[in-house]
């Protein structure tokens, strides 16, 4: 079975080149770890999907909720699955659209069509917040 947590965390302002540092970490040890999933960031918040064998996941979460570059790490969702839903993604960051119009649109032509329904709904929300 297949872990997944979904968590949102704040930090206000993270310069691009700090998500860009984050994600090339992602890169790194996600692909070792066999660990997948998505991650938004709005400029003040960020939401992350991880997925992957619940030993490797557990300990990163620990680690992710240690980073001092956000906090208030608060875990939404949290389930197993047959398999995973980005299995392509070691961590993909989608872009939140400017325009609030598109946003959800974009979004939708994204994400996995294999995500779970509650997971879909709370991306999109959170997208949806200004
Ligand atoms: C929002 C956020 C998401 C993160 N996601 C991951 C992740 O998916 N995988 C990962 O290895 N580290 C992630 N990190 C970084 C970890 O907190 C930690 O710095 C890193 O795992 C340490 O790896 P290292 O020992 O190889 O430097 C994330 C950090 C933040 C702030």
């Amino acid at each position: 079975m297949i872990k997944q947590y979904v968590y949102i965390s704040t930090a206000v302002g993270l310069p691009r080149e700090q998500v860009d540092e984050i994600l090339t970490t992602c890169a790194r040890n996600n692909a070792a770890k066999n660990v997948t999933g998505l991650l938004l960031y709005n400029g003040r918040n960020f939401l992350q999907l991880l997925e992957g064998k619940a030993e490797s996941l557990d300990q990163l979460m620990s680690a992710i909720e240690a980073d001092e570059r956000h906090e208030g790490v608060l875990v939404m969702h949290t389930g197993e699955v047959e398999e995973r839903t980005c299995p392509e993604w070691a961590m993909k960051l989608l872009a939140i659209s400017e325009g609030i119009e598109v946003r959800q649109q974009r979004l939708e032509e994204e994400l996995p069509a294999a995500i779970d329904p509650v997971i879909r709904k709370l991306v999109l929300n959170f997208a949806m917040l200004n």
